[in-house]
């Protein structure tokens, strides 16, 4: 088992066309924001993800404000992503974030908790999604410290993927924190006549092995997953 998880230096999706656009898959070590509104697709691109870096061997920790394990499962499969047996062997561990009766602290105990995945070992930590957790806490300070606290633990080599709606913060606080992230995905979801159409931008992935794919179209499709598509054919 784990054939990878010591010598890889990117974590893959497992989905070709995915990680071709994505620079050739996120840096081992990397902070990266997934910003996007509801619906965009924010978590079944850190789900599959995950589902890439288990694959590899790499130990994975989610901080979810959606999902408890159960429904994950049932999620994950959907899009044929099968969970299961890394579950049971202890290599994904779920966090569900009860956040609302943790009010103003919620931001201050998703570090601690980080921090404590951090030294058992954990290679990717994803926290999906970010937003939930600032709805509570009006304390831009608290929001800083977070990313800082991300960055720390990057620089010991754990791999960081944030989710968040940008929407719900001022231009100066995500201005900074987009330069604080290594990685920037830019995830939207609009209406054009009948069809609704997804698309992905790159905005950076610093220390990419590759040349990074601008923006592409995609599906979330049952049984299959994420499938690139021409934004041409997106647009319909
Ligand atoms: N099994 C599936 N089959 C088809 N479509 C799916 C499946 N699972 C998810 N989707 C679709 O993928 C899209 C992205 O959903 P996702 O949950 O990733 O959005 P999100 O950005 O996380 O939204 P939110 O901010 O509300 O959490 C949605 O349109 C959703 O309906
Ligand atoms: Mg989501």
């Amino acid at each position: 088992m784990a054939p990878n998880r010591k010598t890889n230096k990117v974590i893959s999706a497992h989905n070709t066309e995915l990680d071709s656009r994505m620079g050739g898959g996120l840096p081992v070590g990397s902070l990266t924001m997934i910003e996007g509104g509801s619906g965009s697709g924010k978590s079944v691109l850190s789900q599959q993800i995950m589902w890439g870096a288990l694959q590899d061997g790499f130990i994975v920790s989610l901080f979810s404000s959606e999902n408890g394990v159960k429904s994950l499962v049932t999620q994950m499969k959907s899009i044929d992503l099968d969970i299961f047996e890394f579950l049971l062997m202890g290599k994904f561990k779920v966090y569900p974030m009860e956040l609302s009766h943790l009010g103003e602290q919620a931001v201050e105990a998703l570090v601690e908790a980080m921090q404590k995945e951090g030294s058992m070992g954990r290679d990717v930590m994803v926290v999906d999604s970010f937003t939930s957790a600032i709805i509570h806490t009006s304390n831009d300070q608290s929001i800083l410290h977070f990313f800082e606290e991300c960055k720390r633990l990057c620089t010991k080599g754990v791999t960081i993927l944030v989710t968040m709606h940008a929407e719900t913060m001022d231009g100066d606080m995500i201005g900074s924190i987009r330069s604080m992230c290594d990685g920037h995905v830019v995830l939207r979801s609009s209406q054009d006549g009948q069809k609704l159409v997804k698309t992905l931008e790159v905005a950076k992935i610093r220390g990419a092995s590759s040349v990074t794919g601008g923006i592409f179209g995609f599906d979330v499709e049952p049984g299959w997953g994420m499938r690139v598509i021409p934004i041409s054919k997106a647009r319909g």
